[in-house]
């Protein structure tokens, strides 16, 4: 159990499932997206209780999720600490790069994994459900070298 996630996961290993992008202005980013580079983007999903509205941008390989936060005075702390989206555009108002999502088979046994290797989950600990229905978990960036991870449940 002490071996690394990679490693573990066996053939073909860690997947990308998607770059979480925090912006200002929803509509704005969607128009980029799609008209000048393109690409399809999925419908617009609002999460009330994660205060934050998501779109996904499809690539080839990979998807980049629009976050863009609803502005609620109080946003719920559980997943993601003093890191939301609101938290991030205090500090960058432009907006920027969040997160990076890995793709991980059994989400409870990779956190086990890292909790033994020092990699240590954000807030309560516990999977909530993400924008696209599945059990995901942020990483505390201090125990990644700096950037916040969200793992999703693959499947
Ligand atoms: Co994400």
């Amino acid at each position: 159990m002490s071996e690394p996630l990679n490693a573990a996961l066996g053939v073909g290993g860690l997947i990308i499932d998607h770059i979480g992008i925090v912006v200002p202005d929803l509509g704005a980013a969607i128009a980029f997206y799609r008209n000048a580079m393109g690409c399809t983007i999925g419908a617009t999903v609002l999460l009330e209780e994660h205060d934050i509205e998501v779109s996904f941008v499809e690539f080839a390989n990979a998807r980049i999720e629009l976050i863009a936060p609803l502005g609620r005075r109080s946003p719920p702390r559980s997943l993601l600490g003093a890191h939301t989206s609101g938290d991030f555009l205090a500090r960058s108002p432009q907006g920027g790069l969040h997160h990076v999502c890995y793709l991980v088979p059994d989400l409870s046994a990779a956190l086990t994994r890292l909790a033994r290797l020092g990699v240590m989950p954000l807030g309560s600990g516990r999977p909530e459900i993400g924008a696209s229905g599945k059990p995901i978990i942020f990483l505390d960036p201090a125990t990644t070298g700096g950037t916040l991870v969200e793992l999703k449940q693959a499947g």
